[in-house]
C-alpha cells in the first residue's frame, strides 16, 4: 500500500471530470448508426420467457427552471403542450408494444424528468393504465415517479396512487432559505413535510429524497442541518448528488453566481460530512451517491452484491431490458442502447409518421459488455474481481493489461488495493470511483472530456 492519501493531492490528480457511468459505453458514444429499423428488430426478439422488463417514461416539462438543473427539461406555462405530449406518449406505448411479439411482464416503471407531476393525476393514471394494458404488471411491480413537492396536492397523489403509483422520489435539494434563493428553488420545509405525509397516507411504500451538495451558499453546517431535516421526515432513501456545474451545456446555470460555489476541497468535505452524518444515524452508504436505511431493499441489494446501476442511478432492478418512452429517453436491449429524439417536436413528428422515435443508439460489442460489467461492479460494490467477470464473459484478464499501469499508480496513491485480479477501492478511493472506472473505458476521449467534476 502507498502512503496515506492527502485529500488535496488526490483532488488535484483524480478529481477532474469523469462520466457518471449510468451506462457503458456512455451516451456520448451513441450515434445514428442505430435507428428505428434496428430498434424494431431488437424489439421483435424480446420474449416473455426471458424475464420481466423495466419501463421508463420521460416527462420533459417543469413549472419553473431551477438554475442548477442539468436534466432534459423545459418550462411550460400552458396545459396544451403537456396534454399533447401525453397523447403522443400513449401512441408511443402502443407502437412499441405492437413491435414486440408477446405481452411482456414489467417489473418496474419509473417516471422521470423534468417533472412527471406536470401531468395531472388523471393523466398519470392514464399512462399507467395504457402501460398496464400492453405490459403485465404484478402486485410486486414497482411503479415510481420523481415528484416536485411544490406541485403536489393530496388529490394528485390519491389519483396517481389509485392508478398504481407505489413509490416516489421527491426533489428536495436543500432546506436552507439562502441556498434555495441562490438556486431559484424556494420550497419551505413544511411544504415537503406535507407532501411526505400525503404520500404515506395514500399508501406509497417507499419515499426517496434528492439532496444536493456543492450548491451556491451551502456550508458544511447548512448541509448538515438539511440532512437532519430530511431525516426528521423519515424517508426510506436519500440520494445526495454533487452539483454538476456545466454552464456550457446548460445556459441557465450561468444564472448561478460562480463566486458563491464551494471549491473542490469544500465539495469533498461536504460529501464526507453528509455521509458521516447519515452513517452516524445507522444509514448505509450505497454506491456513489445513495443512502438507505439498513432494512431498505436497496441497502440489502448492496450488501449481497446484487445492486445494479442504470440511467436512473442505483437500483434493485435486475431486468436486462429497459424500454424507454418519451423525448430523450434511453432504452437498453440485450444488443445495445437506443435513445429517442431529445427535442419534443422531432419526437412527436416521428410518432405522427407512425415511426419509433429513435434518434441514435449503440450496438454493444462483446468487449463493451465485458467492460460494462467491470465498471458496473466498481460503481456498485467499489470492488471487482476481474477474473470472475472475465470468466462470465469467456474472456481473459490479460486483455485488461493496458489498464494495470494506471491501477498500480492509483494503488501507490492509496485509492485502490490490488490483490491479483481483485481491485478494491479504499475509503479515500470511493470518492474517486468514477475516475477509477475510466481506467477500463476504452471509448473515453481523454482530451475532450466535458463531463462534470469527478468529486
Ligand atoms: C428530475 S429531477 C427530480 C424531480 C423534479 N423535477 C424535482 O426537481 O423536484 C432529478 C434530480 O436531479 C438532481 N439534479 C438536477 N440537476 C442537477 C445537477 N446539475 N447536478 C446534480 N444533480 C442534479 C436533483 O437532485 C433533482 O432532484
Ligand atoms: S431540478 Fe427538477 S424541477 Fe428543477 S428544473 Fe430540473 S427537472 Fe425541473
Amino acid at each position: 500500500m502507498g502512503a496515506s492519501p492527502d485529500p488535496a493531492l488526490l483532488i488535484a490528480k483524480y478529481g477532474g471530470r469523469a462520466p457518471r457511468y449510468t451506462s457503458y459505453p456512455t451516451a456520448v458514444q451513441f450515434s445514428n448508426a442505430v435507428g428505428q429499423d434496428q430498434y424494431r428488430q431488437w424489439l421483435k426478439g424480446l420474449k416473455r420467457e426471458n424475464g420481466a422488463v423495466s419501463l421508463y417514461v420521460h416527462v420533459p416539462f417543469c413549472d419553473v427552471m431551477c438554475w442548477y438543473c442539468g436534466c432534459h427539461t423545459a418550462v411550460v406555462n400552458k396545459r396544451l403542450p403537456v396534454m399533447d405530449y401525453v397523447g403522443r406518449l400513449l401512441k408511443e406505448i402502443d407502437l412499441v408494444a405492437d413491435a414486440i411479439p408477446e405481452r411482456l411482464d414489467a417489473a418496474s416503471v419509473h417516471f422521470g424528468g423534468g417533472t412527471p407531476n406536470m401531468l395531472t393525476g388523471a393523466e398519470m393514471a392514464e399512462v399507467l393504465a395504457t402501460l398496464g394494458r400492453r405490459f403485465r404488471f404484478s402486485p410486486q411491480s414497482e411503479l415510481a415517479a420523481e415528484l416536485d413537492p411544490r406541485l403536489l396536492s393530496k388529490e394528485w397523489i390519491d389519483e396517481a396512487v389509485r392508478g398504481g403509483l407505489n413509490r416516489a422520489s421527491l426533489g428536495v435539494q436543500d432546506f436552507d432559505a439562502d441556498v434555495q434563493a441562490a438556486i431559484n428553488r424556494v420550497q419551505p420545509f413544511d411544504l415537503v413535510a406535507e407532501s411526505v405525509a400525503w404520500l404515506r397516507e395514500a399508501g406509497v411504500v417507499s419515499i426517496n429524497m434528492d439532496l444536493m451538495y456543492g450548491l451556491p451558499r451551502q456550508t458544511l453546517a447548512s448541509l448538515e442541518r438539511t440532512i437532519d431535516q430530511a431525516l426528521s421526515l423519515d424517508a426510506d432513501r436519500i440520494s445526495l448528488f454533487g452539483y454538476a456545474h456545466v454552464p456550457w451545456l446548460k445556459s441557465h446555470q450561468k444564472l448561478i453566481d460562480e463566486s458563491e460555489l464551494p471549491d473542490p476541497a469544500l465539495r469533498y468535505a461536504m460529501q464526507n460530512r453528509a455521509a458521516d452524518a447519515l452513517e452516524a444515524r445507522g444509514w448505509r452508504r450505497l454506491g456513489l451517491d445513495h443512502f438507505a436505511k439498513p432494512d431498505d431493499s436497496l441497502a440489502l441489494a448492496a450488501a449481497d452484491g446484487s445492486m445494479r446501476r442504470n440511467f436512473q442511478g442505483y437500483t434493485t432492478d435486475a431486468a436486462p431490458v429497459l424500454i424507454g418512452f418519451g423525448a430523450s429517453s434511453i432504452g437498453r436491449m440485450p444488443q445495445g442502447y437506443v435513445q429517442n429524439h431529445a427535442a419534443v417536436p422531432k419526437w412527436r413528428e416521428a410518432l405522427d409518421r407512425g415511426e419509433l422515435p429513435v434518434a441514435r443508439g449503440l450496438a454493444m460489442t462483446d468487449d463493451d459488455r465485458f467492460r460494462a460489467d467491470i465498471i458496473e461492479r466498481l460503481m456498485c460494490d467499489f470492488s471487482v474481481d476481474l477474473a470472475s467477470v472475465a470468466d462470465q464473459h469467456g474472456r481473459d484478464t490479460a486483455e485488461l493489461e493496458p489498464s494495470f499501469d494506471a491501477l498500480r499508480a492509483m494503488e501507490a496513491d492509496g485509492l485502490v488495493v490490488l490483490d491479483k485480479t481483485k481491485i478494491e477501492a479504499t475509503r479515500a478511493g470511493r470518492d474517486f470511483i468514477r475516475t477509477i472506472c475510466t481506467v477500463f473505458d476504452v471509448h473515453l476521449d481523454r482530451e475532450a472530456v466535458r463531463h462534470s467534476q469527478g468529486v
